[in-house]
């Protein structure tokens, strides 16, 4: 499933994790990079032991903690603390590759399964040519490019890449999931239940006068979506 969250960060936050990770000194993108993508990787990042790559970090998941839609659509078992890059100059572009099906964080030695991968773009589109992040699916190629402060999260099984950046510089905050449900199908499935529910339910209160609570057929179908989470969620 790709989902899409708009404005995942405030403006304010986002001027101030831009504000950080502009200020710090940038590294060769290759430093988190397996064999193979290595290879093709030709980009910065920013060391995650920084204090500014720690404080960004830290207001990317706050504003992701607090966000429904990020939540109900990842329903997130563990975050791979967000980290960041940087395309521009020579170090513009990262070719075709699928990323590591394990992340070890450095830090805590913890591991976490890449079900999701997410990209946080953190760059006026306006301000830089290139730097699509180009999805490769069975019925052709997806090419996002979103506004600063936009979302998009995609299955961590997608080949992907992100296209040479030409002119200006594309910034952006990139992590993985490890999600409660692991199959992309069954979370899309519960995703797409949740939303008409919470639709159903809101017109069902629009409707009411009365205190009345929700309806009968709404509460059984939020018990048929807990019903099928418990079936298939793993914590
Ligand atoms: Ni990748």
């Amino acid at each position: 499933m790709l989902l899409r969250i708009d404005q995942a960060l405030a403006p304010d936050e986002l001027a101030e994790v831009r504000q950080l990770i502009l200020a710090a000194d940038w590294a060769d993108g290759r430093i988190t990079a397996g064999s193979q993508s290595g290879a093709v990787k030709n980009n910065r990042q920013l060391p995650e032991d920084l204090p500014a790559a720690r404080q960004a970090r830290h207001i990317v998941s706050r504003a992701l903690a607090r966000n429904p839609l990020f939540v109900t659509g990842a329903l997130p078992k563990t975050v791979y603390p967000p980290l960041f890059n940087r395309y521009g100059g020579r170090s513009n572009h990262f070719g075709d590759h699928i990323d590591n099906a394990v992340r070890t964080h450095a830090a805590t030695a913890r591991h976490v399964r890449t079900d999701i991968s997410c990209t946080l773009f953190l760059s006026d589109p306006a301000s830089y040519d290139g730097g699509e992040l180009v999805l490769q699916h069975s019925y052709g190629e997806q090419r996002i490019k979103l506004a600063a402060g936009d979302l998009v999260l995609y299955p961590g099984s997608s080949v992907h890449r992100v296209a040479p950046v030409t002119r200006g510089e594309r910034l952006a905050s990139f992590f993985w999931i490890e999600s409660m449900v692991r199959q992309d199908d069954q979370r899309r499935l519960l995703y797409e239940m949740d939303m008409a529910i919470t639709a159903l339910r809101q017109q069902d209160l629009a409707r009411r006068t009365t205190d009345a609570g929700e309806s009968a057929e709404v509460v059984r179908l939020t018990g048929c979506y807990h019903n099928l989470l418990r079936m298939w969620a793993d914590v």
